[in-house]
Protein backbone atom coordinates (compact mmCIF):
# COMPACT_ATOMS: atom_id res chain seq x y z
CA UNK A 1 0.00 0.00 0.00
CA UNK A 2 3.08 2.16 -0.23
CA UNK A 3 2.29 5.47 -1.70
CA UNK A 4 -1.38 5.57 0.11
CA UNK A 5 -0.35 5.78 3.51
CA UNK A 6 -0.40 9.09 6.05
CA UNK A 7 0.71 9.82 9.30
CA UNK A 8 -0.24 12.74 12.17
CA UNK A 9 1.67 13.06 15.36
CA UNK A 10 -0.09 13.21 18.90
CA UNK A 11 1.09 15.91 20.88
CA UNK A 12 1.17 17.27 24.48
CA UNK A 13 1.77 20.97 25.42
CA UNK A 14 4.42 21.53 28.28
CA UNK A 15 2.94 24.84 28.82
CA UNK A 16 0.35 26.99 27.70
CA UNK A 17 -2.97 25.34 26.81
CA UNK A 18 -6.01 27.52 26.67
CA UNK A 19 -4.12 31.05 26.60
CA UNK A 20 -2.90 29.99 23.43
CA UNK A 21 -6.42 30.70 21.98
CA UNK A 22 -6.24 34.04 23.49
CA UNK A 23 -3.31 34.71 21.57
CA UNK A 24 -0.57 33.87 23.93
CA UNK A 25 2.36 31.29 23.26
CA UNK A 26 2.41 27.86 24.03
CA UNK A 27 5.13 25.09 24.27
CA UNK A 28 4.24 21.97 22.83
CA UNK A 29 6.13 18.89 22.09
CA UNK A 30 5.04 15.93 19.62
CA UNK A 31 4.76 12.03 20.76
CA UNK A 32 6.00 9.09 19.12
CA UNK A 33 2.25 7.99 18.99
CA UNK A 34 -0.51 9.68 16.59
CA UNK A 35 -2.64 7.97 13.83
CA UNK A 36 -1.78 6.04 10.74
CA UNK A 37 -4.30 5.93 7.87
CA UNK A 38 -4.27 4.22 4.62
CA UNK A 39 -6.60 5.55 1.85
CA UNK A 40 -8.06 3.68 -1.50
CA UNK A 41 -10.09 4.32 -3.97
CA UNK A 42 -14.06 3.82 -3.47
CA UNK A 43 -17.34 4.15 -4.94
CA UNK A 44 -18.50 7.13 -2.32
CA UNK A 45 -15.50 8.74 0.15
CA UNK A 46 -16.18 7.16 3.42
CA UNK A 47 -13.91 6.85 6.68
CA UNK A 48 -13.39 4.38 9.68
CA UNK A 49 -11.57 4.64 12.76
CA UNK A 50 -10.05 1.57 14.87
CA UNK A 51 -10.05 0.96 17.60
CA UNK A 52 -13.03 3.04 17.64
CA UNK A 53 -15.01 0.94 15.25
CA UNK A 54 -16.22 3.55 13.77
CA UNK A 55 -17.55 4.31 10.09
CA UNK A 56 -18.62 7.17 8.44
CA UNK A 57 -19.94 8.55 4.87
CA UNK A 58 -19.01 11.81 3.69
CA UNK A 59 -22.40 12.20 2.44
CA UNK A 60 -24.33 10.56 4.77
CA UNK A 61 -25.84 11.99 7.76
CA UNK A 62 -25.21 10.20 11.04
CA UNK A 63 -27.58 10.29 14.03
CA UNK A 64 -25.13 9.90 16.72
CA UNK A 65 -23.83 13.88 17.61
CA UNK A 66 -19.69 12.14 17.80
CA UNK A 67 -20.40 10.44 14.53
CA UNK A 68 -22.25 13.35 12.95
CA UNK A 69 -19.40 15.46 13.89
CA UNK A 70 -16.59 12.98 12.66
CA UNK A 71 -18.94 13.09 9.38
CA UNK A 72 -18.86 16.57 9.01
CA UNK A 73 -15.13 16.75 9.56
CA UNK A 74 -14.14 14.61 6.90
CA UNK A 75 -16.68 16.14 4.71
CA UNK A 76 -15.02 19.75 5.20
CA UNK A 77 -11.84 17.64 4.16
CA UNK A 78 -13.13 15.97 1.22
CA UNK A 79 -14.54 19.16 -0.63
CA UNK A 80 -11.13 20.94 -0.06
CA UNK A 81 -9.57 17.97 -2.17
CA UNK A 82 -8.79 19.10 -5.79
CA UNK A 83 -11.81 19.14 -8.13
CA UNK A 84 -12.45 16.01 -9.95
CA UNK A 85 -11.04 13.63 -7.25
CA UNK A 86 -12.06 10.48 -7.39
CA UNK A 87 -13.79 9.05 -4.19
CA UNK A 88 -11.61 7.51 -1.21
CA UNK A 89 -11.78 4.78 1.73
CA UNK A 90 -10.06 5.98 4.37
CA UNK A 91 -8.90 3.25 6.93
CA UNK A 92 -7.28 4.85 10.21
CA UNK A 93 -5.87 3.73 12.89
CA UNK A 94 -5.82 5.67 16.20
CA UNK A 95 -2.52 5.05 18.35
CA UNK A 96 -3.37 7.49 20.93
CA UNK A 97 -6.61 8.18 22.98
CA UNK A 98 -9.38 10.83 21.69
CA UNK A 99 -11.05 13.37 24.51
CA UNK A 100 -7.65 12.89 25.72
CA UNK A 101 -5.36 15.95 25.37
CA UNK A 102 -3.11 14.26 22.92
CA UNK A 103 -4.33 16.43 19.73
CA UNK A 104 -6.06 13.06 18.84
CA UNK A 105 -8.70 14.78 16.57
CA UNK A 106 -5.48 16.51 14.50
CA UNK A 107 -3.10 13.66 14.27
CA UNK A 108 -6.49 11.83 12.64
CA UNK A 109 -7.33 14.66 10.22
CA UNK A 110 -3.75 15.01 9.43
CA UNK A 111 -3.03 11.10 8.50
CA UNK A 112 -6.28 11.21 6.58
CA UNK A 113 -5.91 14.41 4.72
CA UNK A 114 -2.01 12.89 3.96
CA UNK A 115 -2.99 9.43 2.98
CA UNK A 116 -5.51 10.91 0.95
CA UNK A 117 -3.04 13.25 -0.82
CA UNK A 118 -0.73 10.47 -1.47
CA UNK A 119 -3.37 8.35 -3.01
CA UNK A 120 -4.27 11.26 -5.24
CA UNK A 121 -0.61 12.05 -6.04
CA UNK A 122 -1.79 15.50 -4.95
CA UNK A 123 1.53 16.91 -3.20
CA UNK A 124 1.06 19.67 -0.25
CA UNK A 125 3.09 21.50 1.70
CA UNK A 126 2.88 21.27 5.61
CA UNK A 127 0.96 24.84 5.57
CA UNK A 128 -1.68 23.37 3.15
CA UNK A 129 -1.77 20.09 5.10
CA UNK A 130 -2.22 22.74 8.70
CA UNK A 131 -4.63 24.30 6.33
CA UNK A 132 -6.98 21.38 5.45
CA UNK A 133 -6.85 20.32 9.06
CA UNK A 134 -8.22 23.38 10.65
CA UNK A 135 -11.50 22.88 8.76
CA UNK A 136 -11.28 19.90 10.11
CA UNK A 137 -10.55 20.80 13.87
CA UNK A 138 -12.89 23.52 13.71
CA UNK A 139 -16.47 21.16 13.37
CA UNK A 140 -14.75 19.75 16.52
CA UNK A 141 -13.22 22.28 18.34
CA UNK A 142 -15.08 25.86 17.23
CA UNK A 143 -12.26 27.63 17.96
CA UNK A 144 -8.94 25.83 17.37
CA UNK A 145 -6.01 28.04 18.30
CA UNK A 146 -4.07 25.65 15.80
CA UNK A 147 -1.86 24.05 17.77
CA UNK A 148 -2.99 20.45 17.44
CA UNK A 149 -2.72 20.77 13.39
CA UNK A 150 0.55 22.78 13.07
CA UNK A 151 2.31 20.11 15.91
CA UNK A 152 -0.07 17.00 13.82
CA UNK A 153 1.49 18.13 10.85
CA UNK A 154 5.10 19.28 11.66
CA UNK A 155 5.78 17.65 14.95
CA UNK A 156 9.28 18.05 17.20
CA UNK A 157 9.44 20.77 19.88
CA UNK A 158 7.89 24.20 19.15
CA UNK A 159 6.63 27.61 20.70
CA UNK A 160 3.34 28.66 18.99
CA UNK A 161 1.78 31.52 18.42
CA UNK A 162 -1.90 31.87 16.84
CA UNK A 163 -1.27 32.44 13.51
CA UNK A 164 2.27 32.15 12.70
CA UNK A 165 4.29 29.33 11.53
CA UNK A 166 6.09 26.97 14.89
CA UNK A 167 8.99 28.35 15.99
CA UNK A 168 10.89 25.09 16.35
CA UNK A 169 12.87 24.61 20.06
CA UNK A 170 16.12 23.10 20.74
CA UNK A 171 16.22 21.08 24.29
CA UNK A 172 19.46 21.59 26.35
CA UNK A 173 18.86 17.92 27.86
CA UNK A 174 16.40 15.35 26.87
CA UNK A 175 12.96 16.02 29.18
CA UNK A 176 11.93 12.89 30.13
CA UNK A 177 8.23 12.92 30.82
CA UNK A 178 5.26 10.83 31.74
CA UNK A 179 1.91 10.98 29.81
CA UNK A 180 -0.94 9.20 32.38
CA UNK A 181 -4.49 9.21 31.65
CA UNK A 182 -6.92 10.14 34.23
CA UNK A 183 -9.40 7.63 32.32
CA UNK A 184 -12.30 10.52 32.53
CA UNK A 185 -13.37 11.95 29.37
CA UNK A 186 -12.27 15.55 28.45
CA UNK A 187 -14.17 17.35 25.81
CA UNK A 188 -11.87 20.31 24.30
CA UNK A 189 -14.74 22.00 22.69
CA UNK A 190 -16.76 22.23 26.25
CA UNK A 191 -13.48 23.49 27.83
CA UNK A 192 -12.31 26.06 25.58
CA UNK A 193 -15.89 27.34 25.47
CA UNK A 194 -16.09 27.44 29.48
CA UNK A 195 -12.84 29.60 29.40
CA UNK A 196 -14.44 31.91 26.50
CA UNK A 197 -17.42 32.54 28.86
CA UNK A 198 -14.99 33.39 31.95
CA UNK A 199 -13.26 35.91 29.50
CA UNK A 200 -16.25 37.17 28.13
CA UNK A 201 -18.04 37.64 31.86
CA UNK A 202 -14.55 39.26 33.41
CA UNK A 203 -12.09 40.05 30.43
CA UNK A 204 -9.69 41.90 32.81
CA UNK A 205 -9.16 38.81 35.81
CA UNK A 206 -8.97 36.10 33.09
CA UNK A 207 -6.53 37.95 30.65
CA UNK A 208 -4.29 38.76 33.38
CA UNK A 209 -3.91 34.83 34.48
CA UNK A 210 -3.42 34.58 30.36
CA UNK A 211 -0.81 37.05 30.87
CA UNK A 212 0.46 35.16 33.91
CA UNK A 213 0.45 31.69 31.63
CA UNK A 214 2.10 33.25 28.82
CA UNK A 215 5.02 34.73 31.11
CA UNK A 216 5.57 31.00 32.53
CA UNK A 217 5.57 29.51 28.71
CA UNK A 218 8.80 32.38 28.15
CA UNK A 219 10.51 31.05 31.37
CA UNK A 220 9.80 27.74 30.60
CA UNK A 221 11.44 28.09 26.67
CA UNK A 222 14.70 29.68 28.52
CA UNK A 223 14.49 26.88 31.15
CA UNK A 224 14.09 23.92 28.40
CA UNK A 225 17.05 25.63 25.93
CA UNK A 226 19.10 25.82 29.09
CA UNK A 227 18.71 22.06 30.72
CA UNK A 228 16.89 23.55 33.48
CA UNK A 229 14.58 21.06 33.98
CA UNK A 230 14.23 21.67 38.16
CA UNK A 231 13.16 25.25 36.96
CA UNK A 232 10.81 23.69 34.38
CA UNK A 233 9.20 21.53 36.74
CA UNK A 234 7.80 24.40 39.06
CA UNK A 235 6.42 26.25 36.31
CA UNK A 236 4.33 22.98 35.16
CA UNK A 237 3.38 23.24 38.79
CA UNK A 238 2.79 27.28 38.67
CA UNK A 239 1.16 26.44 35.22
CA UNK A 240 -1.26 23.69 36.73
CA UNK A 241 -2.42 26.74 39.29
CA UNK A 242 -3.16 28.93 36.83
CA UNK A 243 -5.27 26.42 34.83
CA UNK A 244 -6.80 25.44 38.14
CA UNK A 245 -7.87 29.16 38.69
CA UNK A 246 -9.72 28.46 35.14
CA UNK A 247 -11.77 25.46 36.71
CA UNK A 248 -9.93 23.16 33.96
CA UNK A 249 -8.23 20.10 36.50
CA UNK A 250 -10.51 17.87 38.27
CA UNK A 251 -9.98 16.06 41.41
CA UNK A 252 -8.70 12.76 39.86
CA UNK A 253 -5.90 14.86 38.04
CA UNK A 254 -5.24 16.59 40.73
CA UNK A 255 -4.52 13.48 42.54
CA UNK A 256 -2.49 12.27 39.56
CA UNK A 257 -0.11 15.46 39.83
CA UNK A 258 0.26 15.05 43.66
CA UNK A 259 0.89 11.13 43.45
CA UNK A 260 3.74 12.44 40.69
CA UNK A 261 5.22 14.78 42.76
CA UNK A 262 5.19 12.71 46.11
CA UNK A 263 6.90 10.00 43.45
CA UNK A 264 9.85 13.33 42.71
CA UNK A 265 8.26 14.60 39.81
CA UNK A 266 10.19 18.08 39.15
CA UNK A 267 6.72 19.11 37.89
CA UNK A 268 3.06 18.08 36.55
CA UNK A 269 -0.22 19.39 35.38
CA UNK A 270 -2.78 18.19 33.38
CA UNK A 271 -2.21 18.94 29.37
CA UNK A 272 -4.12 19.94 26.62
CA UNK A 273 -8.23 20.48 27.27
CA UNK A 274 -8.35 19.69 30.69
CA UNK A 275 -11.66 18.68 32.31
CA UNK A 276 -10.23 14.86 32.21
CA UNK A 277 -8.00 13.73 29.40
CA UNK A 278 -4.12 13.88 30.48
CA UNK A 279 -1.51 14.75 33.02
CA UNK A 280 2.17 14.95 32.59
CA UNK A 281 4.76 15.10 34.96
CA UNK A 282 8.67 15.75 34.60
CA UNK A 283 10.80 13.22 35.63
CA UNK A 284 15.15 13.88 36.56
CA UNK A 285 15.86 11.26 33.82
CA UNK A 286 14.09 8.11 32.10
CA UNK A 287 14.64 5.78 34.65
CA UNK A 288 12.52 7.99 37.21
CA UNK A 289 10.32 8.59 34.67
CA UNK A 290 9.30 4.93 34.56
CA UNK A 291 8.71 4.79 38.21
CA UNK A 292 6.85 8.16 38.61
CA UNK A 293 4.61 6.21 35.40
CA UNK A 294 4.83 2.59 37.56
CA UNK A 295 2.93 4.88 40.45
CA UNK A 296 0.40 6.11 38.40
CA UNK A 297 -0.60 2.41 36.50
CA UNK A 298 -0.68 1.31 40.29
CA UNK A 299 -3.27 3.81 40.46
CA UNK A 300 -5.33 2.43 37.49
CA UNK A 301 -4.18 4.84 35.02
CA UNK A 302 -2.54 4.00 31.44
CA UNK A 303 0.75 5.54 31.93
CA UNK A 304 3.79 5.93 29.22
CA UNK A 305 6.89 8.11 29.64
CA UNK A 306 8.37 9.85 26.29
CA UNK A 307 11.48 11.35 26.20
CA UNK A 308 11.95 15.09 24.19
CA UNK A 309 14.73 16.09 23.16
O1 LIG B 1 -7.37 18.74 24.08
P1 LIG B 1 -6.46 18.93 22.91
O2 LIG B 1 -5.43 17.89 22.75
O3 LIG B 1 -7.23 19.15 21.63
O4 LIG B 1 -5.65 20.31 23.18
C1 LIG B 1 -6.37 21.53 23.22
C2 LIG B 1 -5.46 22.70 23.45
C3 LIG B 1 -6.25 23.98 23.78
O5 LIG B 1 -5.28 25.01 24.01
C4 LIG B 1 -7.07 23.81 25.04
C5 LIG B 1 -7.18 24.39 22.65
C6 LIG B 1 -6.48 24.95 21.43
O6 LIG B 1 -7.12 24.94 20.36
O7 LIG B 1 -5.33 25.41 21.52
Amino acid sequence: MAGTEGTGHGKIILLGEHAVVFGRPALAAAIPRGCRAEATFAAENRLSVSPWGVHVRADQAEPEPDRELLRRAFAEVCQRLPEGSRALCVEAVMEIPGGAGLGGSAALSVAAIRACHAALGVSASDDEVIALSLAWERVFHGNPSGIDSAMATRGGLALYRRGEPLAPVSAGGALALVVANSGEHGSTHAMVASVGRQHARDPIKTDQIFDAIAAVVQNGKTAIEAGEHARLGQLMDLNQTLLNTLMLSTSTLEAMCQAARAAGALGAKLTGGGGGGCMIALGRDAAHAEVIAEGLRTRGHDAFVVEVT
